[in-house]
């Protein structure tokens, strides 16, 4: 029988739910109306006694234990939580109900009508819970428990239903979740062969249903048609299809067709299910790197972690496209999503927008896991089951183009590390034999002695970008991946001096900042420039992915020993506000390829510094720059071609002393002529705020973000460098506030009060839009200076 709307399969969101902390489900008071997605921890408030953990970080050289503060956030994530809600289901004769759960944090029990039917632990993987047994028509109860344990984690995790449910209700005969796999065996410049396998639920062994399929191209043209008869015996059914005239997917042009299938019987129709996909090639060739579509492409990735700042790790749509665009704007053209299963939401944007992704599960395996109650204590159990699941849910993303299968395992060097390795490698193959199996190494020397690099189909390692050669040298895949690059620290706006540079600069700064020169790292990392050397210089390079492209909640490096109120990392390029630091320029510079680049830092609004040695750096595309201090020529600096990495990536004047006026940059293309300027002056006093949004307009969905940059001016325009007042922001209309950051990695106020002090000048208010159309007025307010407002529509879908 159809369900009322006409339509076999059916497939819905549940947003409304009831949260109460606890697991007391029956519990008559207590709870507090949500919408997921919902971290119920990121409202704080932060406290240092939040997941203190008593650890030595091995993998940061550490012998000792020692009282590590702000590790997971400082935030309140550790306990249990509820979540209920009921739904309607009209019919249950002949159908099948399941709820998947894009991710539940974590230790997820989900009852339905007071029967338990999924249990998961990981609480970064999607799962699927099947109730067609549990189901009754009408009302059904729907409860989840969670529990989050403490030392269980390296950073924060969130908590809470933080990604969305769905209700699928299909006919009894369909196809389930992740039922399909599409590969391009053949991909021509004139055409390319299409094979789509399908997976039939439902189906007694000798019966027999028609598959149509009907392959669309991005405008939703039919270009290619398969209708087959399927005689069920346990198999799996494959289609084939030629598509002429392909338009290949790739980071600039992502362009992407949808499989859509009908299953029918008799000519009535069962079931319908799309995939979209991608058509491109990809080829890691030994000695020559990574081709995509036959084009030598080097990975210009980030690794982020899955928290959205203010937001924690309650997902969302927009925010996920604002980061999006920051890093294709930079030049990026990657993501590892480290250390743990995307969102969906990612992965449909990155095939929607165009960004290359590495996907990777988890951060331990069962041999000397990293966090004692981590995913080490589920391994032997879970991993096959959470593998699986990951493959399966973007194995037909264009966007996926390599598989993690974990992050510095102390495996590497363990005595069963061999036999974890080919069990999660070969399950990938199996699952999905199109795509490389990579892995971040740290334990360069013991992996390459013992075989575990070799065993892999991509050799990646995080850091120590010095050991490539000899390590390409003695691999038999001849190729190396940055799979986690630079770990540089830095903090929006904070300058330190003297400016020194060395091979692993770490500094601890009284005001637990670290400089935005980039010359400061950890024990164990580097600049970003011994990186980019490493790529520039090796075609068997295949790029890298850095740390990080955010800034995230929790591992507040180096400051993170007894260092509270440090709580979130300042590792980012751009930072937890998701303003650019300074390396935001560095980036870009070497990685956008369709813009040029100018910088110039730092600020020169350094009151008490007149005299004193203020080095002035030029982050910029062009080949050379001159310097001018209040209008004398502090000489032309070009970019060395080999040598110190760090004369060939950046333009120094180190010897400049502070005047206050203006600093005057001046680049030069390579023939000598003046290609580009930059003014920084001396801000005078604040006068009044400034807002910068990201966007014109919101769309009406209740979902929608707007992120707005809040600055001081003085009354000539300048931006105040150093203003640390309190903002507070107002919305009317056709919005709502829904939070705030400064980027200050020692800042506890709220994300979720509309105020927030800025920090080295600004901060970043994110208005959500209603669910009806109309116009939001946005209005920040501060002492001493004059309050600003701006007016934004919010059109209707
Ligand atoms: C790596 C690790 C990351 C992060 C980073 C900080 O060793 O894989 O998760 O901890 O160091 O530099």
């Amino acid at each position: 029988m159809l369900p009322l709307d006409g339509h076999p399969r059916s497939e819905r969101l549940l947003r409304a739910w009831e949260f109460r902390p606890g697991h007391d489900t029956d519990a008559a008071t207590g709870w507090q109306q949500v919408r997921i997605p919902h971290d119920w921890a990121i409202y704080g408030p932060f406290d240092r006694q939040n997941d203190l953990q008593v650890v030595a970080v091995e993998q940061n050289g550490e012998k000792e234990q020692t009282l590590k503060t702000g590790r997971t956030g400082g935030l309140p994530f550790i306990g249990k939580g509820s979540y209920r809600t009921t739904v309607s289901i009209p019919d249950t004769a002949g159908r099948s109900h399941v709820l998947l759960f894009d991710g539940a944090m974590s230790n997820a029990r989900v009852r339905v009508n007071g029967r338990e039917i999924a249990y998961w632990p990981y609480g970064y993987n999607s799962f699927v819970a099947d109730l067609t047994p549990v189901a009754v028509p009408g009302e059904n109860r729907i409860e989840v428990q969670l529990e989050n344990f403490e030392k269980a984690s390296r950073w924060y995790p969130g908590a809470g239903l933080y990604r969305n449910v769905h209700l699928i209700s299909t006919g009894k005969v369909h196809i389930p979740v992740w039922g399909t796999r599409i590969t391009t065996p053949v991909v021509h410049d004139d055409y390319a062969g299409v094979a789509l396998e399908i997976e039939v639920a439902g189906l007694a062994k000798h019966q027999s249903v028609d598959i149509v399929t009907d392959i669309l191209d991005a405008a939703g043209n039919v270009a290619a048609t398969g209708r087959n008869r399927y005689v069920y015996r346990g198999q799996r059914f494959t289609q084939q299809f030629l598509v002429n005239d392909p338009q290949l997917w790739s980071p600039e042009s992502p362009t992407r067709y949808t499989a859509r299938t009908r299953i029918e019987r008799n000519g009535e129709v069962l079931d319908e299910y799309e995939t979209p996909f991608g058509i491109r090639t990809l080829e890691y060739v030994p000695e020559k790197g990574f081709f995509l579509n036959g084009r030598p492409t080097k990975f210009k990735g980030v690794c982020n972690h899955h928290d959205l700042g203010p937001l924690g790790a309650a997902i969302n749509r927009s925010a996920l496209r604002y980061q999006i665009e920051l890093l294709k704007e930079m030049g990026a053209n990657a993501i590892r999503t480290a250390h743990n299963m995307p969102a969906p939401e990612l992965v449909e944007l990155c095939d929607e927008m165009g960004m290359m992704l590495m996907v990777e599960p988890f951060d331990d395996w069962g041999f000397r896991p990293k966090s004692p109650n981590g995913y080490g204590r589920f391994f032997t159990e879970w991993a096959e089951r959470d593998m699986t699941n990951m493959v399966r849910a973007y194995r037909n993303a264009p966007s996926v183009v390599m598989w993690s299968i974990g992050n510095e395992v102390p495996s590497q060097w363990g005595p069963d590390g061999m036999d974890e390795l080919v069990m999660l490698r070969d399950l990938v193959h199996r699952l999905d034999p199109t795509r490389p199996v990579t892995c971040g190494m740290d334990q360069i020397g013991a992996v390459l002695d013992n075989g575990f690099a070799a065993a892999l189909d991509i050799p990646g390692f995080n850091y120590k970008p010095q050991y490539y050669d000899e390590a390409c040298e003695r691999l038999p895949q001849r190729m190396i991946l940055g799979s986690e690059t630079a770990s540089t620290v830095s903090s929006r706006g904070i300058y330190h001096f003297p400016v020194t540079f060395a091979e692993h600069n770490q500094v601890l700064h009284p005001d637990h900042q670290s400089s935005s020169y980039d010359n400061e790292s950890c024990s164990w990392s580097n600049t970003p420039d011994l990186d980019f050397a490493r790529d520039d210089d090796h075609d068997w390079v295949l790029g890298q992915f850095v740390w990080t492209g955010f800034d995230y909640l929790g591992e507040p490096s180096p400051y993170d020993t007894d260092a509270w109120p440090s709580h979130s990392s300042l590792f980012g390029i751009i930072d937890l506000a998701w303003l650019p630091k300074d390396r935001y320029w560095l980036y870009r510079a070497q990685w956008n390829d369709r813009a040029q680049t100018l910088h110039v830092l730092p600020h020169w609004t350094w009151p008490g510094r007149e005299g004193e040695i203020t080095p002035v750096f030029v982050y910029t595309s062009w080949p050379k720059a001159e310097l001018f201090v209040n209008g004398k020529s502090q000489g032309i600096r070009e970019k060395a071609t080999s040598g110190d990495p760090v004369q060939r990536y950046r333009l120094m004047w180190n010897d400049v002393r502070y005047a206050p006026g203006e600093i005057r940059v001046v680049a030069y293309d390579a023939e000598g002529r003046p290609a580009g300027e930059r003014i920084v002056r001396t801000a005078g006093k604040a006068r009044r705020l400034v807002l910068t949004p990201n966007r014109k307009q919101l769309t009406a969905t209740g979902d929608d973000l707007l992120y707005v940059t809040v600055e001081v001016e003085d009354r000539d325009g300048n931006r105040v460098p150093t203003d640390t007042r309190m903002v507070s922001f107002r919305v009317e209309g056709a919005g709502a506030f829904e939070a705030t950051a400064n980027g200050d990695p020692t800042c506890t106020m709220s994300f979720q009060a509309p105020r927030m002090k800025l920090f080295s000048g600004a901060a970043t208010a994110i208005v959500r839009s209603s669910q009806k159309p109309g116009t939001v007025r946005f209005t920040a307010s501060a002492p001493g200076v004059q309050s600003a407002s701006m007016e934004i529509p919010v059109v209707g879908e």
